[in-house]
């Protein structure tokens, strides 16, 4: 905790939009029992590294390649979040799936963002456009976004908080991408946060 708020560390892989979403609500004061202290990417040069940067943030690199192994990878990862005093993990478009030995040290203190409507389109394999993809593929009509506590199962822990989209007449993985990413992630995300930080803070 400082100062009486819950310490936020973000893992990242990409561009970082949902991190951004998590910067601006902190701003706005929509997330208030928590601080983001530390963003880490398992990918060198990602954007999402910029907007912590520009906003104050510490910041990680950490890459599997940097790594003998999984477990090196994962120890690398829990150094820098003690060093922060790490209270919650934010998984933000972080691309590597987590050990049970990383997900039992902090259980239900791992959130994921996943850009579907858990259980469809979820597990090993369904991240990213590739998510859209499969929806568009399937047809359905109404997909969405989830945010989830981690556990040792690919997108398998307690739903914290989910939001229907609508699918349209000519989409593209892409136009699905940022219409659910506008409409559910970019909302839920920062509410589920604040969510497990007011929880959080209330235990101490
Ligand atoms: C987001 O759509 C997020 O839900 C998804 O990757 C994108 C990252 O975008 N995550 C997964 O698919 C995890 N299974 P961002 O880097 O702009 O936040």
């Amino acid at each position: 905790m400082k100062n009486g708020k819950a310490v936020i560390s973000v893992l990242v892989s990409g561009g970082g939009t949902n991190l951004q979403a998590l910067i601006d609500a902190q701003k706005s004061g929509i997330i208030k029992n928590g601080v983001i202290s530390l963003v880490i990417s398992n990918v060198e040069g990602a954007y999402a590294l910029m907007r912590a940067k520009n906003n104050g943030i510490d910041t990680a690199v950490i890459t599997k390649k940097s790594c003998a192994n999984q477990s090196e990878f994962e120890g690398k990862i829990i150094a820098e979040l003690e060093k922060a005093g790490t209270d919650i993990i934010v998984l933000a478009g972080f691309m590597s799936i987590l050990s049970e030995n990383f997900t039992s040290r902090y259980a239900n203190r791992i959130l994921n963002v996943h850009p579907s409507l858990i259980p469809s389109f979820c597990g090993k394999g369904f991240y990213g456009l590739k998510v859209h993809e499969e929806a568009l593929k399937y047809g359905v009509k109404v997909t969405g976004a989830t945010v989830h506590f981690v556990n040792e199962i690919p997108d398998g822990g307690e739903i914290i908080m989910q939001k229907a989209v609508a699918v349209k007449e000519g989409d593209t993985p892409e136009k699905l991408q940022k219409r659910v990413m506008k409409q559910a992630e970019w909302k839920i995300l920062p509410l589920s946060v604040e969510k497990v930080c007011k929880q959080l803070t209330k235990q101490c």
